[in-house]
């Protein structure tokens, strides 16, 4: 591919991001907050396990499972076979693929064929990517059109990534005034407009700006998972920066506490979890704790460096960990989870009181 200089620093850095996520710790120094979560044990289902029922409607598309692979790539030869593998098991899986950041098309577009997946995958439900922080720096509406139709993508993912520029040598500092540029995008886009963070979460007052202003869903994108701090501070190969960067480890909110806390605040707004979800386990807390979605991302970047297949296993692990998690718990359906959290102020400890304060009314 020919590419102009300033794609070609792009290529070079997505390029560096997979190698960093593949090959260095860059763990968050947080617990996601999923272990400390507890789903009730169903003794007696009353079902088969082939009944329970794993498929979720989001944005008008029909999704076998409420799970969505996590934005990752794009950008590079790598990328472009990395993204197909992915592609191709999410659409044999039914869930939904988010692509890595766009902004390496938009600098130099013969760089579009890395995240074409259509080709592959003609149904799979899709999304685009792009950091809000490039509505500052040239970025226009119009662009982001050409970003969604280009890829003939669903919905738009929008990251917030105030750290890990900051965190950047060169980074894109400047988020002045960015909340009227995203009202304006979700007005006039056409398709659905996500906000996303990149493993520090969204805050219950952030989300509050963001759905004001318009975007369709939040994805909390908490601390727990892949630290976008510690992967910055390992590709800037400068000592002082990198330990810089390793003091940020632990910042953010963890995914488990963040989706909570959103699902309280706004009992209506499209929700997803992603940080830190390791396994179909985590997917039916993350759907306890009140998200429409889990998303899952670090873990499918090794397989999808291998082939479709890989994927498919791993993906078909996660799917079906989350089914026998359903079963357990009593739930035939992803919608019926957060009448399964077990603890304090939990149906099951109402239940278990309530019979207390009769028995000893009776006595
Ligand atoms: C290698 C890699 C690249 C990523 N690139 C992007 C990106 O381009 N845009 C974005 O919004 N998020 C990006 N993310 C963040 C994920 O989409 C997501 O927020 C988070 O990493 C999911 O958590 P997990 O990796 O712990 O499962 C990337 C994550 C990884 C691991």
């Amino acid at each position: 591919m020919d590419t102009t200089p300033s794609a070609r620093a792009t290529e070079a850095r997505k390029s560096r991001h997979l190698d960093i996520a593949l090959e260095d710790d860059v763990a968050s120094h947080l617990d996601a907050g999923f272990s400390g979560v507890r789903l009730h044990h169903e003794a007696l289902p009353e079902c088969a396990l082939e009944d329970i029922d794993l498929s979720a409607r989001v944005f008008g598309h029909d999704l076998r499972a409420p799970i969505l692979i996590s934005s990752m790539t794009g950008g590079t030869e790598r990328a472009r076979a990395i993204n197909h593998n992915l592609a191709i098991a999410a659409e044999r899986a039914g869930v939904i693929l988010a692509l890595g950041s766009q902004r390496a098309a938009l600098e130099d577009p013969s760089l579009l064929v890395t995240y074409r997946v259509r080709d592959v995958a003609p149904k799979v439900v899709l999304f685009a990517n792009l950091g809000a922080v490039q509505f500052n720096y040239g970025v226009t509406i119009d662009d982001a059109r050409h970003v969604v139709e280009s890829i003939a993508a669903d919905a738009l993912y929008l990251h917030l990534n105030p750290l890990q520029e900051a965190l950047q040598t060169d980074g894109d500092t400047n988020f002045r005034s960015l909340l009227p540029r995203i009202a304006a995008l979700c007005r006039t886009l056409g398709v659905p407009v996500v906000a996303k963070s990149v493993g520090s979460g969204i805050s219950v007052r952030t989300a509050a700006r963001l759905l004001d202003a318009g975007v369709a869903a939040i994805d909390v994108a908490g601390a727990g998972g892949t630290s976008w701090a510690r992967v910055e501070g390992r590709r800037s190969g400068d000592p002082r920066r990198e330990a810089l960067a390793e003091t940020f480890a632990g910042w953010g909110y963890p995914t488990a506490e963040a989706t909570r806390a959103l699902r309280l605040a706004y009992p209506e707004a499209i929700l997803v979890a992603s940080g830190g979800v390791r396994s179909g386990i985590d997917v039916a807390k993350a759907l306890a704790l009140g998200a429409n979605l889990a998303g899952i991302g670090l873990p499918f970047l090794a397989p999808a460096t291998q082939s479709a297949q890989a994927v498919s296993e791993a993906l078909g692990s996660v799917v079906e960990g989350f089914r026998i998690a359903l079963f357990a718990s009593g739930c035939r359906q992803p919608h019926e989870l957060p009448g399964a959290l077990y603890g304090r102020g939990s149906s099951e400890t109402r239940i278990a009181e309530s019979r207390t304060s009769t028995s000893n009314t009776s006595t």
